[in-house]
């Protein structure tokens, strides 16, 4: 049986974990949680929802992350529209501001 994984957030004020279903993606399991993040293309080429990866890891099965260039790949990020959680996981805060 898959497992909820758990997503700790810690950039939020006080920090807090969430929890995913074991094939939602990230993205999903923070709107729900209602937590702020931007997104526009849902499938990994846009890259407006770019956050750091701080521990664990993250799964992209067969999605490509296009929106992601080498050096933010090197720097931590990941995009959380595509990604489900493959480890428990903790995050920073997402790159794009909500306006
Ligand atoms: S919303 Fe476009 S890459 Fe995630």
């Amino acid at each position: 049986m898959p497992q909820k994984k758990k997503i700790h957030l810690a950039f939020l004020e006080p920090e807090q974990s969430i929890q995913a279903e074991p094939e939602e993606t990230i993205m999903s399991a923070l709107k729900s949680a209602g937590v702020p993040i931007k997104q526009a293309c849902t499938n990994g080429v846009c890259g407006v929802c770019l956050t750091p990866l701080l521990s664990g890891e993250i799964d992209y099965a067969q999605r490509l992350p296009h929106g992601l260039n080498n050096r933010e790949k090197q720097n931590g990020y990941f995009l959380p529209c595509i990604a489900t959680c493959k480890t428990d996981i903790a995050i920073g805060k997402p790159k794009v501001r909500l306006r």
